[in-house]
């Protein structure tokens, strides 16, 4: 079984990470922290607290961070994520509050509360969890394995040519976090998915066609496959239009990006490394991040044969079996849904 702390900046790849986990039997989400990132932090915190609703678990602790980077002024991304941060889905208002505390509070208590058992998978930019090593520079040493989506190693990045959304919002808090984890003994190093290896992650219409079958649709409230711009989205089950309604923006972005009408589904894939449900090979490496830069600044630099003459303090995951991740995404989410 698998306790996380998730950390999100809710985000259409962040939302479907986190119904991944909530439709997991073997996953319990003991947290969900918000950080600003693809939208504004009241924002994710309002997307998050309505994503859980509509997916059935309102009971599960979510908690905002801080406003701003740690050092850098805020950027966030609309355009790829939609105005509000979760595309053309119109999600329910939060019928409850964010919990009281902190998301740095949050990690430093629930990682004392639960020593050795808690895995943090983080999807949104690190400021959290650097501001929580602040206050409790133990952490690394009480989290049974942290995973992170973010950074990119052969660049080009999504953000500047050679940086990753996630680092590049918040550049010091990523340096801190890697820094922090050089401590890990080599079986718990953090693992980081990157670019190079979500970007083989693309979710096509079809898969959406897919996951609307085995959600209880019935064929003609599906979506369309051949024209993706003009689908219909399954009017009768709420969760499964949500996401439809979701990924044709983030398709939509895509597709204005040049990469045809697909989506590259970050965030998913991390949850499922997180989760052991993907196959995945690692690379050791010492992963540092360029602060200054007159073109670099954010660039994740990962250094794998020991140049610098420091320990390896990440596993990098460098490949994967993309067909073998939808497989059991879509089976899982559908079922879930369907039940
Ligand atoms: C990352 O950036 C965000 O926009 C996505 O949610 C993902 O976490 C990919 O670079
Ligand atoms: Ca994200």
């Amino acid at each position: 079984r698998t306790r996380l702390i998730v950390d999100v900046d809710t985000g259409i790849d962040d939302a479907l990470a986190l119904l991944y986990l909530v439709a997991d039997p073997e996953a319990e989400i003991v947290a969900a922290l918000c950080t600003a990132g693809n939208v504004p932090v009241d924002q994710v915190t309002v997307n998050t607290l309505s994503w859980l609703q509509v997916c059935g678990r309102p009971d599960i602790e979510v908690a905002a961070g801080s406003q701003v980077p740690l050092v850098a002024p805020l950027m966030t991304t609309e355009d790829t994520h939609g105005p509000q941060g979760v595309g053309y889905a119109e999600l329910p208002e939060p019928n409850r509050p964010r919990s009281s505390r902190t998301a740095a509070e949050a990690w430093v208590e629930l990682t004392r509360q639960h020593p050795g058992e808690l895995t943090g998978l983080v999807t949104g930019p690190l400021t959290n969890l650097a501001l929580a090593l602040r206050l409790d520079p133990e952490i690394p040493l009480r989290l049974r394995r942290l995973v992170i989506m973010g950074g990119c190693f052969h660049h080009p990045g999504n953000t500047t040519p050679t940086s990753e959304w996630n680092v590049a919002v918040d550049p010091e808090a990523a340096k801190e976090v890697f820094d922090a984890f050089s401590v890990v003994p080599a079986d718990r190093r953090p693992l980081v998915c990157p670019l190079d290896v979500t970007e083989s992650i693309e979710m096509h219409p079809g898969h959406v066609a897919q996951l609307a079958r085995l959600a209880g649709c019935t064929a003609d409230e599906t979506l369309s496959v051949d024209d993706p711009r003009g689908q219909r989205s399954c009017s009768a089950v709420p969760l499964v239009r949500h996401i439809a309604d979701a990924l044709r923006f983030y398709m939509e972005f895509h597709h204005d990006q040049g990469l045809g009408y697909l989506a590259h589904v970050h965030d998913p894939f991390a949850a499922a490394v997180a989760l052991g449900t993907v196959p995945y090979r690692t690379r050791p490496a010492t992963v540092d991040v360029e602060l200054d830069g007159r073109l670099t600044r954010g660039t994740t630099v990962a250094d794998l044969y020991g140049m610098w003459g420091r320990e390896p303090n990440s596993d990098i995951v460098v490949g994967t079996r993309p067909p073998v991740f939808f497989e059991r995404f879509l089976e899982r989410v559908g079922s879930y849904i369907r039940d």
